[in-house]
């Protein structure tokens, strides 16, 4: 029996393990505090700051198993995907890592003995890349492996510019990086290819399964390459390939847990054809879509959640072509979990929120895709009225991107109507779609820009809020200097200080560093590195390094931070508790007068919920838990259930707060010492953010009072207008509302009674031509609405008459005319209307018998209106 995608999972891990390497998890597919990458693409993502110098762990050897996305970015499988034999959007990448530990020489005998030994590969079926100028890895496969030498490439910059080649390795255009040596296995003479190096090394023959990376540089925006403090070790194995290796197949697709996937999919489906791309690309992409949900990506139309939207999109194509009908997608959740499961709790414990988003995602791309539907049929019973055979560019474009309309659909379509499609046209439009994504990506930052200086400073602010401090950099802009003097702007660093530097959603501390008659006043904390940076300017004298001060943190301030900080924790326990634990915390932000905390919910919270979670979170407070602080080892954290943050990078030790056993989180913030600390807790606001994501605005403490007063006196000054109490105020509103409604009738009743009333008297000033009753009036005070019926009236009251009635009011001005039956042979109503009507700016229309008309220009009206007698006594005479 071959081993198993987890088998070897475990196997290579305790294999480095037993090299002494540290075993640590799989970071999330979002990297930390890193703007430089769309997704986790590699396995050195979580400790590019270790190669970097700047982050000190307590191991220098590490080795992880890591789930990596390949789909948008510098590493973009996407297209790909379902098509060969091993490109996935989702993938886990195998690696062992040395921070400035060990370096080529062993790197490349552990990679021999675990494929040779362990895994017991034939070593003649292994080929071997180095790049070009690396003769030192040369020389130890040659020479300390054995390697013969004809069965090694060297690569060197193929790519078109300096360190850019195979075999030379980079996370993203800035960051660590470093020339590589790569093993491959020969799939056998079966399969078309040839050696790496050669023409026809893109065959499927010779496949890269290990990539040793010896990262010694760190490459700047400006190309220049910083030798690295100490030259380090990063390697990757995509699990995936190794796998179909040991399990003796030749495509991914074909090992235990794609095979999974793949014959779930068919029997939902009901399709027998196993060997269906579709089906492929809809297991590549559960994967891939599952984590990136787990990982806290939702849908949507920027960034990382519109890569997760076109994976969801292609997945529900592929789906359809297979005749899917209705949801199906969401429903690989369960063989997902079935074989990734026991490596990844995570999608047990969020199986059923990861549904709910990818079936909503379904769901509503069923509804565009309807949509498009329809836009489509449109557009080709134009062309064919046109007698047109090609369906524009634009329009393809536009479903494309409006209604995430795949193009091939409109492909296949348009070959099923006999039409053409404008490939030209839509390139174009395309073209200049990816030209405003790019201009408007954020994902191009230098990841150098973080400036950090080399200097640790103790926090002391858990106990202290002031305390006497030396002084040990100072800083202006990211220069050195000796003295701050008065006026002058700058960042003091100290050996230790209580000022809190922002972090964990926690503001920066504020407050006054003093002493020898100098004063400097911190207007924000940060961390540089492992320093503490306070931020703010020389108020009076001078400071230089190694003053003795003392600090004083603005106390007032940090202590209403530190209850909004607190009350958040049980905010986050308390929507657990009442919506379920598929919420998860998607940011926050903690400041003296407010807090604020988004989380992932597919439902705005109603009225009743915020009412129970304000009322358990204020139970929590008066219940007087006291709030323990202890530092512990991230595994025994997670025996304890603490949640963490995602996202959030966390060290080998970690600081877990505890509030009774309600509420147990990681957190390095500052906080109260007992729940009853933070007085009162009051929900502000409920709001959605993004496609699945809700916003809590909330309150604490002084916070909480001034906006129960604030509202108390509105309701007071509302009951004082309405002389009620507040407990009768909706009464006393709910009558008021009747009684306006009452008004209104009384008044409509009026207002017609008044325009008959008009009516009789206006009868009385029609003048007779030739035996027909003429009537023409300037009416006031009327609505243009009520013409009609005042029209009718008057015509009934004249019998053979006509009757022109025009108003002016504001800007506008209308005009009705009547005409008796009888007398439409002569005059045409329609005709008068735009008789008059030309004169004032407009245009109208109507019957025979009664038209209207609208204008500009109510100056003009009363001339009008006077041109009617003559214009009527010609058509009459
Ligand atoms: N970081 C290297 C890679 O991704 C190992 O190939």
């Amino acid at each position: 029996m071959s081993m198993t995608t987890n088998q070897i999972r475990n196997a290579f891990l305790t294999f480095f393990e037993n090299k002494g390497h540290h075993i640590v998890e799989s970071s999330p597919l979002i990297p930390a505090n890193d703007p430089t990458l769309l997704f986790t693409n590699a396995g050195m993502v979580q400790f590019k700051d270790c190669f970097l110098g700047i982050d000190k762990r307590s191991y220098t050897r590490a080795t992880s198993s890591q789930r990596c996305v390949r789909a948008g970015g510098k590493h973009n499988d996407l297209e790909n995907v379902g098509y060969t034999a091993r490109h996935h959007t989702f993938f886990e990448m195998l690696g062992n890592f040395s921070f400035g530990d060990y370096f080529k020489k062993e790197a490349i005998a552990y990679c021999w003995e675990l494929l040779t030994e362990e895994f017991k590969l034939p070593k003649e079926k292994l080929w071997v890349t180095v790049y070009e100028e690396d003769d030192e890895a040369f020389d130890i496969w040659v020479n300390d492996i054995g390697f013969p030498a004809d069965r090694i490439s060297r690569i060197g910059d193929n790519k078109g510019e300096r360190y850019a080649s195979d075999n030379f390795w980079a996370m993203g255009d800035t960051g660590p990086c470093g020339p590589c040596t790569e093993v491959f296995y020969d799939h056998g003479e079966d399969i078309w290819g040839g050696p790496p190096g050669t023409p026809e090394e893109d065959g499927d023959r010779f496949i890269e399964i290990w990539n040793l990376v010896f990262m010694q540089f760190n490459r700047h925006k400006d190309g220049t390459m910083e030798p690295l403090p100490k030259p380090s070790v990063d390697t990757g194995m995509g699990l995936e390939r190794i796998a179909a290796i040991l399990q003796g197949v030749h495509s991914n697709y074909e090992i235990d847990l794609f095979q999974h996937l793949i014959k779930s999919t068919a029997e939902l489906l009901k399709v027998k054809d196993l060997d269906n791309k579709s089906l492929r690309v809809i297991a590549d992409h559960i994967r891939s879509c599952a984590f990136l949900v787990l990982d806290g990506v939702v849908p949507s139309n920027e960034g990382r959640g519109y890569v997760l939207r076109r994976i969801v999109r292609r997945a529900v194509r592929h789906g359809h072509q297979l005749g899917a009908k209705g949801i199906f997608f969401a429903k690989l959740m369960q063989p997902l979990i079935d074989v990734m499961g026991e490596a990844y709790p995570g999608l047990v414990e969020h199986k059923e929120l990861i549904e709910k988003v990818l079936a909503k995602e379904e769901e509503a791309f069923a509804r565009t895709l309807d949509k498009g539907m329809q836009i489509l049929d449109q557009d080709i019973a134009e062309l064919v009225a046109n007698n047109s055979k090609t369906i524009s560019g634009e329009t393809v474009f536009k479903l494309y991107d409006t209604y995430g309309f795949p193009q091939d659909l409109t492909a296949d379509i348009a070959r099923e109507k006999g039409l053409e499609v404008d490939w030209d046209g839509f390139e174009k439009a395309m073209n200049e779609q990816r030209e405003r994504a790019r201009a408007a990506s954020n994902f191009g930052t230098d990841y150098n820009d973080n400036f950090s200086i080399d200097e640790r400073s103790e926090f002391t602010g858990y106990d202290y809020v002031n305390q006497n401090v030396i002084v040990t950099r100072l800083l202006k802009g990211e220069q050195e200097v000796e003295r701050l003097e008065e006026g002058e702007k700058g960042i003091v660093i100290l050996a230790k200080t209580p000022f809190y530097a922002e972090s964990g959603g926690q503001v920066g501390d504020t407050g006054q560093l003093m002493g020898c008659g100098a004063s400097f006043k911190v207007e924000d904390t940060q961390k540089l590195g492992d320093a503490i940076a306070h931020i703010g300017y020389m108020e009076k004298g001078s400071i230089s390094n190694e003053s003795e001060l003392q600090a004083f943190v603005d106390a007032e301030r940090r202590q209403h931070t530190m209850r909004n900080h607190s009350a958040t924790h049980l905010l986050h326990a308390a929507l657990r508790d009442i919506l379920g634990t598929h919420v998860t915390q998607k940011g926050s932000l903690v400041g003296p007068e407010r807090l604020r905390f988004d989380f992932s919910n597919p439902e705005p919270v109603t009225q009743e919920q915020l009412r129970q979670i304000e009322a358990l979170v204020n139970q929590k407070i008066y219940e007087n838990h006291a709030v323990e602080a202890q530092v512990m080892s991230m595994d025994e954290a997670k025996e304890q259930g603490a949640m963490a943050l995602f996202g959030e990078k966390y060290g080998d030790e970690v600081r877990v707060l505890t509030m009774s056993p309600f509420s147990v989180e990681l957190c390095g913030g500052t906080h109260v010492k007992r729940t009853g600390d933070i007085g009162a807790f009051k929900i502000l606001s409920e709001s959605g953010i993004a496609a699945g994501i809700r916003r809590i605005e909330a309150t604490t403490g002084a916070g909480a009072v001034n906006w129960m007063q604030s509202a108390e006196s509105s309701l007071q000054s509302i009951g004082k207008l309405l002389k009620s109490e507040p407990s009768q105020i909706a009464d006393k509103v709910n009558q008021l509302m009747d009684k306006s409604r009452q008004l209104e009738k009384t008044i409509e009743a009026l207002q017609s009674k008044l325009a008959s009333s008009q009516g009789s008297d206006l009868a009385s000033q029609a003048e007779e031509i030739n035996g027909v009753k003429l009537l023409v009036a300037k009416l006031e005070g009327v609505e243009a609405k009520a013409l009609r019926e005042i029209q009718d009236q008057l015509k009934n009251k004249l019998g053979s008459s006509i009757v022109v009635l025009g108003i002016a009011e504001d800007e506008k001005v209308s005009v009705i005319v009547g005409v008796s039956k009888d007398l439409t042979g002569k005059v045409k109503a329609g005709e008068l209307v735009n008789m008059v009507a030309s004169q004032v700016g407009g245009k109208g229309g109507g019957r025979p018998d009664m038209a209207q008309a609208g204008g500009k220009d109510p100056a003009a009206l009363p001339a009008a209106l006077d041109s009617v007698k003559p214009w009527v006594t010609e058509r009459l005479s």
